[in-house]
């Protein structure tokens, strides 16, 4: 198997490649979507910008879509939902097509989407991705980043996810790139103090700040669900 990391979107140009791609954005994009499928929503279409986002929901119909997302962690205005996963309820969204655009994580999305194979990975869904993924021959796993740079909080789930891709198997009868082996040093470093780790990153002390901290406590919980989101034609389903 090749397993590569790419930490920022940048890392690999404009395609992806023949691969599988798993797409990383811990806060909150990748959680989001996620607990949104779960709780029904029929699907996630990521866009880029507020206008193209508001564009689609009039070609889906307004009223079976639900504009989301957040600019600079805020909600925008004129949207029905911000990116907290705990808005996203049953009630909310269920059967609902959700257009969202974040400042990252919809961006990284239209990325892995020019995959081969693309399904949405987050700390709620670790364990669930690592086994759709093991049989896969070439894998990539995409950090949404903050804004072009490195965040600690997808680089850590990157790395708890290759090393369970990797349990079990001898190093040396695979190929993984740099980004990955740092990336599975970090995860071993900070595994057993998620919580913690992921509360002092940027991306985490700036939800708190802003008095999402129970957004970061939401994100963080391991392997919450044995679900993953597909990626297919710009739309994300379950
Ligand atoms: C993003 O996609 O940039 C993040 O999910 C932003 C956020 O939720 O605050």
């Amino acid at each position: 198997m090749k397993l590569d990391v790419a930490f920022t979107p940048a890392e690999i140009g404009g395609h992806a490649g023949d691969r599988t791609v798993v797409v990383i954005d811990v806060l909150r994009a990748s959680s989001t979507i996620l607990e949104a499928l779960i709780n029904g929503a029929h699907a996630v279409v990521p866009v880029e910008s507020v206008e193209i986002a508001v564009a689609r929901a009039q070609e889906i119909g307004r009223d079976q879509c639900i504009l989301c997302g957040e600019r600079d962690t805020q909600p925008i205005a004129g949207f029905h939902l911000g990116n907290s996963p705990l808005e996203f309820t049953a009630e909310r969204v269920a059967g609902k097509t959700l257009v969202m655009t974040t400042t990252n994580g919809t961006r990284a999305l239209a990325l892995g989407g020019t995959g081969a194979r693309c399904v949405v990975g987050s700390l709620l869904n670790t364990d669930a991705v690592a086994r759709a993924v093991r049989g896969d021959q070439d894998v990539l796993l995409l950090c949404a980043g903050r804004e072009g740079r490195f965040a600690l909080e997808d680089a850590l789930c990157a790395g708890i996810l290759a090393r369970r891709v990797m349990a079990g198997r001898r190093r040396s009868d695979h190929q993984l790139n740099d980004a990955a082996m740092t990336a599975m040093l970090l995860a071993r470093r900070f595994e057993k103090k998620l919580p913690e780790a992921i509360r002092r990153t940027s991306a985490g002390r700036r939800l708190v700040e802003l008095g999402r901290g129970e957004d970061v406590e939401y994100c963080v919980r391991a392997d919450h669900y044995d679900r993953v989101p597909v990626v297919r034609d710009r739309r994300v389903t379950l």
